[in-house]
C-alpha cells in the first residue's frame, strides 16, 4: 500500500492508503469520495480533476503534456508551479506520500 495526503476544499487533510494498481491519482481520490468531479473520466478534456501538487513532489512527477498544460492553464485557479490534472498522473510507489490539494471548483 502507498499513501496520498489530500487536502479537501474544506481544508480537511486525509491520508489515503491505496495499492499501486495502475490507477491515476484522480481515480484514487475519486474512489475515496473526495470531491473531485472528473467529469470526463480521465480523458484530459474537462479539468475537473485539478489539484495543486506540493512543491517537494514536483520533480517526481511526469512532465505535463502539451494537452494537459493547455487545459489546466485555462482554469481560473491555475498555478504555474503546482497545478496538475490528477487524471494525468499515474500513481506509483515513488509517489507514496505525495501531498495534493483539491483545487477550488471552477
Ligand atoms: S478527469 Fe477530466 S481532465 Fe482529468
Amino acid at each position: 500500500m502507498a499513501k496520498i495526503v489530500v487536502t479537501s476544499r474544506q481544508g480537511d487533510v486525509r491520508e489515503l492508503e491505496a495499492p499501486v494498481d495502475g490507477r491515476s491519482l484522480m481515480e484514487i481520490i475519486r474512489d475515496n469520495d473526495l470531491e473531485i468531479e472528473a467529469i470526463c473520466g480521465g480523458c484530459c478534456s474537462c479539468a475537473t480533476c485539478h489539484v495543486f501538487v506540493d512543491r517537494e513532489w514536483q520533480d517526481k512527477l511526469p512532465a505535463r503534456t502539451e494537452e494537459e498544460y493547455e487545459l489546466v492553464s485555462s482554469t481560473e485557479h491555475f498555478d504555474e508551479e503546482s497545478s496538475r490534472l490528477s487524471c494525468q498522473i499515474p500513481f506509483t510507489e515513488e509517489l507514496s506520500g505525495i501531498k495534493v490539494i483539491v483545487a477550488p471548483e471552477e
